[in-house]
């Protein structure tokens, strides 16, 4: 059955085959343009677009569809395209830099042209890097505590996945696989692991790592609000056998603060999900020593609140929370406020194409203590894709999903069927609920990342990710995406989809 032809009415678009193409292949009707590439320049001052671009938020500029600013994200380096390999086990003082240099994110301003292309604005005021050397502050309970060394600032921020848009339109990026980068940089690595937030508009907001939603691998941040109006925050940890996570702030948001709202990221509550009793449990030192039951190692190693934040992982572990297969990005419908988390896979246990869970909090209330849940789609070759990434909801209550079949694993047969990674169209309500069909095909030993729909929803922006990740020679890479002339190695690059109607 696998490839058998779909037609759905709701959507726009006949679904593609799988297809090993070096290219992003779409539906007929369909066009992409390449807005930002790797190295290029951005800015006046002559910075340059991040590698491995990731999570993408565009923010209109006077309301506009046409033009605005682009938050990118840009999640690690690569020895092969960027540094050049290690000596003797170590990146030289001047690779470290480079390393930093391309991770973090980006702003650029990007507008539509008289024919209609997304085109990058290179003289644009607003754009600028923000990098593993851009100072950061640390705020909430952890900052300037014995857990993070004292340390009340960070040197910047660095393996930046995925992330979120809060109400008061900043952007919050979050820290993933930081632990390599910290380690090859000599950087302290309880300063990272956090989610940071960043007022593309506003170069004066102070740039902040916020302690208060944990420290581990983040993914993701969804925001919403309970239903008496604090802020709750959804996050994946990406890795196996790590916990769905949700915060929630003390006070409520009040929109007439605008950015002042930040604060309510300071001061709250970190729960984490246990999915055997459909229970949040609240990580507070509290719960936690009583968890530890008399074992010294444990109760040295945790002795204050910011012990909780910064070892989130092992407390959340510890009192109860729920190991899962790896929950990526995590999505509030806005249609009935249940919650999809993408668990992409844990070949511990066999768990190979992954799936997309459904927690429904009770009375559809996001500040509930207890919820149900179940396997909303799986993934396998009935189904047509494995291993969801990211994930957006368009205005017609479907699901937009990305895949991540890691490159060295595409060989094996068992992903034969699924040709390179893709982009699915799932709804989540009506009679095809739960069924995914492919919109998009990615370059080579790539995965696209980042999927953000303009207001109207006429443009759909895409990070391709890491194309020819499995390149061995740079002279002889197993990707020439994106194409373009003059170019000599692949590019991560952002992408603007054309040709939705409404
Ligand atoms: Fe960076 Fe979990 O993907
Ligand atoms: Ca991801
Ligand atoms: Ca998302
Ligand atoms: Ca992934």
């Amino acid at each position: 059955l696998f490839g058998r032809e779909k037609k759905v009415a709701s959507l726009q678009f006949t679904p593609i085959q799988p297809t090993m193409k070096d290219d992003v292949v779409l539906p007929n009707g369909f066009t992409y343009d390449v807005i930002a590439a790797y190295g290029d320049v951005i800015n006046k001052k002559g910075e340059t677009f991040g590698f491995n671009n990731d999570f993408t938020m565009y923010l209109p500029i006077n309301g506009s569809n046409r033009h605005g600013l682009l938050w990118v994200n840009h999640e690690y380096s690569s020895d092969v395209f960027v540094t050049g390999p290690k000596q003797n086990g170590k990146y030289t003082k001047k690779q470290i830099e480079k390393l930093l240099e391309v991770q973090g994110g980006s702003v650029i301003e990007i507008e539509r042209d008289n024919n209609g292309v997304w085109k990058m604005n290179t003289d644009s005021d607003y754009a600028r890097r923000i990098t593993g050397l851009t100072p950061f502050e640390l705020r909430g309970p952890a900052a300037g505590t014995e857990a993070v060394n004292g340390a009340k600032t960070a040197q910047g921020t660095f393996a930046n996945c995925s992330g979120g848009m809060t109400m008061w339109d900043t952007v919050l990026s979050c820290e993933e696989n930081y632990e390599s980068t910290a380690a090859d940089a000599g950087l302290d690595d309880t300063h990272y692991g956090w989610v940071v937030e960043i007022d593309p508009f506003d170069p004066s907001f102070t740039l902040r790592k916020h302690t208060a939603l944990g420290r581990f691998n983040h993914e993701n941040a969804a925001v919403g609000t309970t239903k008496d109006g604090r802020l709750v925050v959804y996050m994946g940890d990406d890795k196996k056998d790590a916990g769905v996570y949700k915060y929630i702030s003390k006070n409520k948001y009040v929109e007439s603060r605008g950015k002042g709202n930040s604060q309510l990221l300071e001061d709250g509550t970190l729960y984490v999900a246990d999915m055997s009793k459909g229970r949040w449990l609240a990580l507070t030192i509290d719960a936690v020593r009583e968890a530890a039951d008399g074992n010294e190692e444990l109760l040295e190693k945790f002795q204050t609140q910011a012990d909780v934040l910064v070892n989130t992982h092992e407390a959340a572990m510890l009192i109860g929370g729920t190991p899962t297969d790896r929950p990526e990005d995590v999505e509030i419908s806005p249609f009935d406020r249940s919650i999809f988390i993408a668990h992409t896979n844990n070949d511990l246990h066999g768990n190979i194409h992954g799936h997309i869970t459904r927690f429904i909090e009770k009375n559809d209330d996001l500040g509930s203590m207890e919820f149900d849940f179940e396997i909303f789609a799986a993934g396998g070759s009935q189904s047509g894709f494995s291993a969801p990434d990211n994930l957006s909801f368009d205005s017609d209550s479907n699901l937009w999903t990305v895949t991540d079949i890691s490159s060295g694993s595409q060989n094996k047969h068992v992903f034969e069927p699924f040709g390179n990674n893709g982009m699915f169209v799932i709804p989540t309500m009506g009679d095809h609920a739960g069924e995914a069909y492919q919109f998009a095909s990615a370059p080579v030993a790539s995965e696209m990342t980042g999927p953000w729909f303009t207001p109207d929803e006429t443009t759909l922006f895409l990070a391709v990710q890491h194309p020819g990740e499995t390149t061995e020679d740079a002279n002889n890479p197993t990707s020439m995406w994106p194409h373009r002339s003059g170019d000599n190695m692949p590019r991560p690059a952002v992408i603007g989809i054309r040709g939705f109607k409404y």
